[in-house]
């Protein structure tokens, strides 16, 4: 028996424990040996890197991934995509959801991990089949929640769809890591008897679940599991590579782990994150345990985000009043998975509904959006109250939203002119126009700096 592990400290650990700050610079000295520790893959793209590289860390993301492609040529990199939103919370056009694809897999990526936060699959196919026109390997990703709704049927039957999609895989995302070990058994082995797929899991351990749930998904037979080098994993990040594999070596299941690479990687990061605990960016809260999650049921960066709501109004003391109300606006929303933005969706109208006295007096745009069938299809019914109350005569979209979009990549590239040096930088500005803009300018300035100090030192 085998299991693989994918490492996720330069993406998702980077991204639940320090909020992606790590640059490139400061894990670069590790790539090499990251190179030879013997993963499945390494998850390093996509997500908030984006985002944090343009917004916050002055590099160019895709030269990022350039640099991770060159020094690590041996094992496969990875990256998460949000289907037809790429890396944000709108729908893109289909044009600009390939040449995405199509540049990320160019500039160095082999897996591309796509999901949506409703799991409607049509979100999730213009990405799934351009991975797949370009050679590289589509994982599906199902979001994992608990609802009346959500069941083992409806989690297969989504498995399927996306293996007649031609997927290469089938992730289980549990990104709030609520999911039991008996829930990760039954799911696990129910998707290994129907479909032929390789099954990875992915949690996190911010309930304390997360090493329990894995090692019940490998009993079941997944096959790789998602798993962060043991000094930035715990707390909001993943349950520890090296303990899951020393616990799973004791029952029996095989690795092909470099244990030397991987105790040099954990030492490099140990000191980093010593460090990072120093000047404040790790703060120590993000590795404790957090059950409240398991109480209501709902993810624990929905918990502190209604907190920290409701301290801002001074209306801490109705916080058990909006836990109540949470379920309850889920349920007339449908049952949405409690993702990114589905959660904060959700959050906030519950909030709202409890402070303003009346429910659904006051409807947040995006929940509009929503009711309008904007984000795709709501997995179960929507309150049709709540419909009419949105609606009016008014009929909620069910074709694909994107299909209602038109092109905007050649577009934008025109618009653009000389400010896009490439069609990565084009596709950067699509993503995050502001913190595209911005980048640029900086760019230009280094670069004009640079060329007068070559000119000054050669003269
Ligand atoms: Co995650």
């Amino acid at each position: 028996m085998k299991v693989q592990f994918t490492e996720t400290i330069l993406r998702d650990a980077n991204q639940s424990l320090i909020a992606t700050r790590m640059t490139y610079d400061e894990f670069a000295p590790i790539l090499e040996t990251l190179d030879k520790a013997g993963y499945y893959s390494l998850e390093c793209w996509g997500g908030a890197v984006f985002d944090s590289c343009l917004r916050y860390l002055n590099e160019d993301p895709w030269e990022r991934l350039r640099k991770i492609r060159s020094a690590c040529p041996n094992t496969k990199l990875q990256m998460l995509l949000r289907g037809q939103n790429l890396l944000g919370y709108k729908h893109y056009p289909d044009d600009v959801v390939r040449m995405f694809v199509k540049k990320s897999v160019e500039n160095g990526i082999d897996i591309i991990r796509i999901f949506d936060a409703l799991n409607d699959i049509r979100n999730i196919e213009v990405a799934v089949d351009e991975t797949i026109k370009n050679g590289a390997i589509a994982s599906g990703a199902i979001c994992f929640t608990i609802s009346p709704i959500h069941n083992l049927e409806s989690y297969v039957k989504l498995a399927k769809q996306m293996e007649d999609m031609g997927v290469g895989s089938i992730a289980i995302k549990d990104m709030a890591g609520i999911m039991g070990p008996q829930e990760a058994f039954d799911l696990v082995k129910a998707l290994k008897e129907n479909v032929k797929v390789p099954i990875v899991c992915h949690t996190h351990s911010t309930t304390g679940l997360g090493l329990v749930t894995l090692v019940k998904a490998v009993e079941a037979g997944a096959d790789v599991v998602d798993t962060a080098i043991s000094s930035f994993s715990g707390g909001t990040s993943q349950p520890p590579t090296e303990t899951l594999a020393y616990a799973l070596e004791q029952l029996g299941y095989e690795n092909e782990l470099n244990m030397d690479a991987v105790n040099e990687v954990n030492q490099f990061f140990k000191e980093y994150k010593d460090e990072a605990i120093k000047s404040g960016l790790l703060n120590p809260v993000v590795l404790a345990t957090d059950t409240d999650a398991l109480n209501y049921q709902i993810p624990g960066g929905m918990l502190s985000n209604l907190v920290a709501q409701l301290t801002a109004q001074n209306k801490l003391d109705k916080l058990q009043e909006v836990l109540e109300e949470t379920p309850r606006v889920r349920e007339d929303m449908g049952f949405p998975p409690l993702v990114t933005p589905m959660s904060q969706m959700v959050g906030v109208q519950a909030a709202t509904n409890v402070l303003t006295g009346k429910r659904y007096k006051n409807i947040s745009k995006e929940v509009k959006s929503y009711i309008r069938g904007e984000y795709g299809k709501a997995p179960g019914k929507i309150d049709k109250e709540l419909q009419k109350t949105v609606l009016g005569d008014e009929k909620p979209i069910t074709t694909r939203f994107a299909d209602t979009l038109e092109p905007s990549f050649e577009k934008t590239k025109k618009q653009l002119g000389d400010v896009a040096k490439n069609d990565e930088d084009v596709l950067s500005y699509i993503a995050f126009p502001a913190q595209a803009e911005d980048f640029f300018k900086k760019r230009d300035e280094i670069e004009k700096n640079t060329f007068k100090y070559t000119i000054e030192q050669i003269g």
